[in-house]
């Protein structure tokens, strides 16, 4: 699938613009439209229906518990001192001094054949500069590689890359600037934060420094207690939240892959220590198969276990899961459920200085004290500790509600010939989406704008408008705005014709199927409701 074409398309129909495109736009910001609004909505809509309203039942076959909050953007900012974002959440960046651009340091790799270069190019050892991925350099140096390739037949060896993080002062002289080509141009690799920084009232002084939420976790966690305390919630329990998050990436790219605002949509859950592993592989699955059942097809899926160097420092597991967009060759990161263990707890009880346990007070109830024989110390202590008193651990499954309007763009995009209105074939585009993501769920047409066809069609748009996203359109012949349908992604059309006004029936067309059956006109709304009905 052709990205060019499918970004054309969703500008083109509505789905997703530059933001603030009349002024040049803004890197790494993306403005939805009317479509992709829709779009958009409907997938946080079914992501909180599945995960919160009426998620799968646990692994023992019981009823799990999950309830949501809405917190601010923006938080006080000891909140990120304690999470580890204020010293932590930076990469290295490197600059160059004649061009002024700014690269990840860690993405910016030479190249090294070290059998040939010595002759090629005395003085280095490093033949090819690039930033982004080893493909992306290969490619962007393919013209140099064949000369050297040409000059050396044979002499191959492959290439080993190396990362300007990892090179000495003396490697990273030569390193050309990818951008202008200036050799020995960059400078050291410095901590950049990814955090937006703003300030909070009217004077900019560092006690008024804020920062715009770079994820939604943190909100939860530090209203761990006040659920606990405004709820009959026992351990276990999910806490939920969709919201915007905002990170400077130095390098927003792939569309709305990587954005500087985007929205996710968070689930920490609670759990005992000992029984974490057991959710972490609930939630694992669970979010896996959510995936499929909207409409991803397993073999563009994978869940991939992070190795130990790659997790986040506090992270105990974490697996990712990975849709193979069409612009890369390789799987990219949907969503990450984690397995923090007790990290976030425990460092909010550090900072705040507030008690962030749990207490198992039925446990506590039922539990036999004899032992302790009246000993008011040693029955406090026992009372403290695991399994009546504990942090509990969380498992963190986190979606980008952004990466997977672009996932499911991707899916949903294809190309195919269908019988125009004289039964020749015609190419088609249509967007496949799931019925329940689709933007609108049907459309009302009527076959001609007479013969008392539109006020039919009408009355049935009413109806139906109610309750369903749907369009009327009586522009044009039928068979173009059938096309114009499937551009869309609608899964069904509604034809109001000549027999609607015998027998009041309409056909149903299937967008996928092309087939088509007549139902009471009666019955629409009930049928279409049975259609989108979450499996
Ligand atoms: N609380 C954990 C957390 O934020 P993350 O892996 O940094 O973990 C979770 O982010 C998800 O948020 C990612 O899997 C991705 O879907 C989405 N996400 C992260 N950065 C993003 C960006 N710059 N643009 C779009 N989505 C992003």
């Amino acid at each position: 699938m052709d990205m060019e074409k499918l970004v054309a398309l969703c500008r083109r129909k509505g789905f997703i613009f530059g933001s603030s495109e009349i002024y040049g736009g803004l890197n790494g910001f993306w403005d939805y439209g009317p479509l992709g609004v829709e779009l958009k909505n409907n997938i946080k809509a079914a992501w909180w229906h599945d995960m919160v309203r009426n998620p799968p039942l646990g692994p023992d076959g019981n009823e799990i518990a999950m309830v949501g909050v809405d917190c601010s953007i923006i938080m006080n900012p000891k909140v990120w001192e304690a999470s580890g974002h204020v010293g932590g959440f930076s990469d290295p960046m490197a600059d160059c001094k004649a061009c002024k651009n700014r690269f990840r340091a860690d993405q910016l790799l030479a190249c090294k054949y070290t059998n040939v270069s010595q002759q090629e190019f005395p003085g280095t050892s490093f033949v090819i500069f690039g930033f982004g991925s080893p493909e992306q350099i290969f490619e962007a140096n393919s013209a140099k590689i064949r000369k050297i390739e040409k000059a050396h037949p044979g002499k191959w060896e492959g290439p080993g890359w190396i990362s300007f993080n990892k090179m000495s002062t003396e490697e990273r002289a030569l390193f050309e600037c990818p951008n202008c080509g200036e050799k020995g141009t960059l400078t050291e690799p410095r901590a950049f934060n990814l955090m937006f920084q703003t300030y909070v009232g009217a004077v900019k002084s560092d006690e008024n420094i804020a920062y715009l939420r770079p994820e939604t976790a943190q909100g939860i966690f530090v209203n761990f207690k006040n659920v606990v305390d405004s709820s009959r919630l026992k351990l276990p329990f999910g806490i939920a939240q969709i919201g915007k998050a905002f990170r400077n990436e130095i390098n927003p790219r792939n569309y709305t892959f990587r954005s500087r605002e985007f929205e996710q949509m968070e689930i920490e859950f609670f759990c005992r220590p000992d029984e974490s592993m057991k959710w972490y592989e609930y939630w694992r699955d669970v979010r896996k198969g959510w995936y499929t059942k909207l409409g991803i097809k397993s073999d563009k899926l994978r869940p991939r276990e992070q190795g130990k160097e790659e997790l986040a420092h506090y992270s105990i597991g974490t697996t990712d899961i990975e849709y193979l967009f069409p612009f890369s060759d390789e799987p990219q990161e949907l969503e990450g459920v984690a397995h923090r263990g007790d990290y976030d707890l425990k460092q909010h009880q550090t900072h705040s200085g507030k008690d962030m346990t749990y207490f198992e007070q039925e446990l506590w109830a039922k539990a036999d004290k004899s032992a302790y024989k009246g000993d008011k110390k040693l029955e406090q202590e026992a009372k403290s500790k695991l399994p009546y008193r504990y942090l509990p651990h969380v498992i963190e499954p986190s979606a980008g509600a952004d990466r997977f309007t672009l996932a499911v763009l991707c899916e949903a995009y294809c190309e195919d010939k269908v019988p125009n209105d004289k039964g020749d074939p015609e190419e088609r585009v249509v967007m496949k989406f799931h019925p329940r993501l689709a933007p609108i769920k049907a459309a009302i047409l009527p076959l001609v704008n007479k013969e008392g066809m539109p006020d039919k069609a009408l009355a049935l748009y009413r109806e139906l408008k109610q309750d369903f996203v749907v369009e009327y359109d009586d522009g044009g012949a039928i068979g173009r705005r059938y096309r114009r349908q499937d551009e869309a992604g609608t899964p069904y059309c509604f034809t109001i014709d000549g027999d609607t006004l015998k027998d009041d029936t309409v056909t149903i067309r299937d967008r996928d199927s092309l087939q088509q059956r007549r139902i009471k006109m009666s019955s629409v709304a009930e049928e279409l409701r049975k259609l989108l009905r979450p499996s």
